[in-house]
């Protein structure tokens, strides 16, 4: 099976059909990294290259994971070791590369929309890893698949998204993600870190934590973005750990197996305290380990099988 589509660069535009073929997809997929040969022959002779614009450890790492485990080949392209640093554009980067015939391009860049002008621009597949602050939608598939497997469901969950939601495009895949499964969700951050009319994508906004995480069945904290930020957005990374950071206090407000999510890299201390983020109720790790999954079933739902 494969999806009727050739790119993945939003959540926004995946129905709930599709999210649920590719976190079906991608539990299938699981047991491949468990075994002692970690390798299927799915997608051998196919090309993906990794074009990354922006630092990454986890998504860029899975991505090239995931193809190697499908026999696919690799290629792993960062901005600050290509010509881009002599100045040559995305366009012309994008055209040389698709010159060589590559089935899919894996784009991570600091400009929200650039995964769509180079999906009109090319024929081979693109997906998005991550595009400044817009979406990044495999990391919310990804979460998806990890509360899924934990709780069993999503629809009728309460999912909890607290810090910087503006700068967030984890934030904002999740938001579509979750709503589209069923699931209710609420956001919270200092005023500052909020978007205009964010409440319009189904969420509801509160200005205090412990208002946003009450009962919650999942807490998802974000990183505090501080590339991002032009300005300063809060006056102390005390004072922001106090009001929004997550700690076991705070945690008592929440389900009592409430469960933690963060997509890394953590700022320990800030955002979340580090008991917690290593503590009982954290899968931050197993966020991780079902990124590999996620992408093996992206690419196979892009590039493996027969079209529908
Ligand atoms: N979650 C995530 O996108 O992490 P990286 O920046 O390390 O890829």
């Amino acid at each position: 099976m494969r999806l009727k589509r050739k790119d993945i660069l939003t959540i926004e535009d995946l129905g709930r059909d599709e999210i649920e073929l590719i976190l079906s997809t991608a539990e299938s997929f699981k047991e491949v990294s468990d075994r002692e040969i970690k390798k299927v022959p799915t997608l051998r002779g196919r090309t993906i290259i990794n074009l990354f614009y922006e630092a990454s450890t986890r998504t860029r790492t899975s991505f090239e994971i995931a193809a190697k485990r499908m026999s696919a080949d690799a290629i792993n392209i960062s901005a600050s070791s290509s010509s881009a640093v002599k100045g040559e554009t995305l366009k012309d980067t994008a055209k040389n590369l698709e010159a060589m015939s590559p089935d899919c391009i894996v784009l991570r860049h600091p400009s929200s929309g650039t995964p769509q002008i180079l999906s009109r621009l090319l024929r081979c597949s693109v997906i998005n890893a991550g595009d400044g602050t817009h979406e990044h939608p495999s990391q919310a598939l990804l979460d998806l698949l990890t509360v899924k497997q934990r709780l069993g469901k999503i629809q009728g969950l309460k999912i909890a998204i607290i810090g910087d939601i503006l700068h967030s495009r984890v934030a904002r895949s999740n938001i579509y993600g979750f709503a589209k499964l069923g699931a209710e969700v609420n956001i919270a951050g200092p005023p500052t870190m909020m978007p205009c009319e964010i409440e319009k994508t189904g969420c509801r906004a509160f200005n205090r934590i412990e208002d946003a995480i009450k009962d919650a069945d999942v807490i998802m904290m974000l990183r505090i973005q501080l590339e991002r930020q032009k300005t300063g957005l809060f006056p102390t990374a005390r004072e922001y750990s106090q009001l929004f950071g997550l700690d076991s206090k705070k945690l008592e407000y929440a389900k009592k197996n409430v469960v933690i999510l963060h997509p890394g890299p953590v700022n320990r201390g800030i955002e979340i305290s580090s008991d917690v983020a290593d503590g009982k109720y954290s899968l931050i790790l197993e966020q991780v380990k079902n990124g590999v999954a996620v992408r093996m079933a992206l690419f196979y739902l892009l590039m493996g099988g027969a079209r529908e």
